[in-house]
């Protein structure tokens, strides 16, 4: 008896050093991980703001460090210059690529992310210090923590992890990490171009985590919508602004021909009325009903979330639809338009509108511009206005759709029920990630979005956060990825 209670005493007592051992692994992982995000959300990368360009060539370096540091095989790639309004140029944040591994036996994957933020103060209404990560209740607030950085450290953590463990990489591993997304990626896709057969020609997938969950489930996304911007111009009225009280009711005002000429684009319902857009549209099959029916979403949340009372549609699916996968008119401004406090009683003498059409298969940019433009011109030319109209389409982005039955959202779905025990959602974002289409377009691989981030993570808002959860379990979710990219391999060759 004496010996059964020693060799019981002595199995608790392992027992007690193999938790306690585990617990300060992970809770050192987790001090590790959180020191990482500090120190990158402490660096203001804001794209926009040239006066901070000096920090967001520091953010670059120090995430190429990181990476060199990991033995990863890193270059900083410079892309060239960038045009500011006033006809200076200024150098633009170099491109850092990364590789670890070059097994040609391995399944070979690219992670893309930035590390560039939008701007923030506290002025703008933060309850923190935007560059200093403050966890408050198990969120990690601070700018950029969400968009893009602890993503894209989760990423590398994955990578640490398999090092730590002395465990090989089941695939190599390569990064490529650019310091201009929030501006409009400058520079990127001359770069990608140009690497489509160096960098890019043994990569099989590419994966962007730069967006956020729909709800608390965790989610794959597989489209996005591109956008046309437009700018409608009436010029050529009066040579100067004028006084209402003087010369209204003897001038064809210009900003009367706008407004009259914007009521057109879109009825209250919110259905288009360019002729042409709706019928490019791809229709909605049978299978995506199915799945829009099936994916975690609450309406009176939503409502919530953007403070209204009543949304344009009222089931599920319709609204996931519209959000998804049907194009939307958004007018976004009226430049030139009397817009401060107060009353001012002048006829503008040249207005420009401001609005833009989100794209979604299967329509085509160079179609929409004709589309607006013809139709425009048309509805413009039934006021017979003395006064003319210009038509620009200044952005022309398109959309971006993957096959969610490829191998990699396979993976994808294998790796998310592993570490969190459900099946995913299967969703797209409704705006606009530009670099998607580009990374298919030029190098023709499969591409996947795997985002980590909260559905209330506030991006480009106050008080943007990353929660630990998420971060954390993010990690390990993109551990379990790279596992199951190199199952495919397996099955399939
Ligand atoms: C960040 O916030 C903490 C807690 O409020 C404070 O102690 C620390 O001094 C701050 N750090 C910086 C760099 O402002
Ligand atoms: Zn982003």
């Amino acid at each position: 008896i004496i010996i059964i209670i020693i060799i019981i005493i002595i199995i608790i007592i392992i027992i007690i050093i193999i938790m306690a051992y585990s617990y300060s692994t992970s809770v050192i992982g987790i001090v590790i991980f959180y020191d990482a995000l500090r120190e990158w959300v402490a660096i203001e990368s804001d794209s926009s703001n040239v006066l901070k360009r000096p920090d967001l060539h520091h953010m670059m370096e120090k995430a190429a460090q990181k990476l060199r540091l990991m033995g990863g095989m890193v270059e900083l790639v410079d892309i060239g210059q960038q045009e500011l309004p006033d006809g200076q140029t200024l150098a633009l944040p170099k491109v850092v690529t990364a590789q670890f591994g070059s097994d040609p036996n391995k399944r070979t994957v690219c992670i893309y992310g930035h590390v560039d933020v939008q701007p923030a103060k506290m002025d703008d209404g933060w309850a923190t210090d935007p560059y200093n990560l403050t966890d408050i209740n198990g969120n990690l607030y601070g700018r950029g923590a969400s968009d893009n950085k602890a993503p894209v450290l989760a990423w590398i953590h994955a990578v640490e992890a398999y090092q730590a463990l002395h465990m090989e990489l089941p695939v190599n591993v390569k990064f490529i990490i650019e310091g201009m997304e929030e501006t409009g990626s400058n520079g990127l896709e001359d770069m990608i171009v140009a690497q489509r057969d160096i960098f890019f020609s043994d990569v099989d997938y590419i994966i962007i985590s730069d967006c956020g969950w729909l709800s608390r489930r965790p989610a794959l996304t597989y489209g996005t919508r591109g956008n046309c911007y437009f700018f409608a111009e009436v010029i050529e009225g009066p040579k100067q602004d004028l006084h209402s009280g003087v010369y209204g009711g003897t001038v064809i005002e210009p900003m009367t021909d706008l407004i009259g000429i914007l009521d057109t684009l879109i009825d209250p319902n919110g259905k288009i009325l360019i002729p042409g857009i709706r019928e490019a549209v791809a229709p909605l099959s049978d299978e995506e009903w199915k799945m829009y029916q099936d994916i975690q979403f609450d309406l009176e949340n939503y409502k919530n979330k953007i403070g209204v009372d009543q949304l344009m549609y009222n089931s599920k699916v319709d609204l996931l639809a519209h959000m998804w996968r049907y194009p939307t008119v958004s007018i976004h401004g009226i430049q030139g338009a009397f817009s401060d406090h107060g009353t001012k009683t002048v006829i503008p003498a040249k207005v420009v509108a401001k609005f833009s059409i989100r794209q979604v298969p299967n329509m085509d940019p160079a179609v929409v511009k004709k589309q607006v433009t013809d139709y425009l011109h048309l509805v413009f030319s039934k006021r017979k206005s003395p006064n003319k109209l210009k038509v620009t389409m200044v952005i022309g982005a398109k959309p971006w759709l993957a096959d969610t039955q490829d191998p990699v959202f396979e993976a994808g779905k294998a790796a998310i029920k592993r570490v969190f025990n459900v099946d995913p959602d299967l969703i797209r974002e409704g705006a606009t990630i530009p670099i998607a289409r580009t990374f298919q377009d030029v190098t023709g691989k499969s591409i996947i979005m795997m985002p980590i981030g909260g559905f209330d993570d506030g991006l480009h808002s106050q008080n943007e956060k990353m929660s630990r959860y998420n971060y954390i379990e993010g990690t390990k979710y993109f551990i379990a990825y790279l596992h199951e990219v190199s199952l495919i391999k397996k099955t399939s060759v």
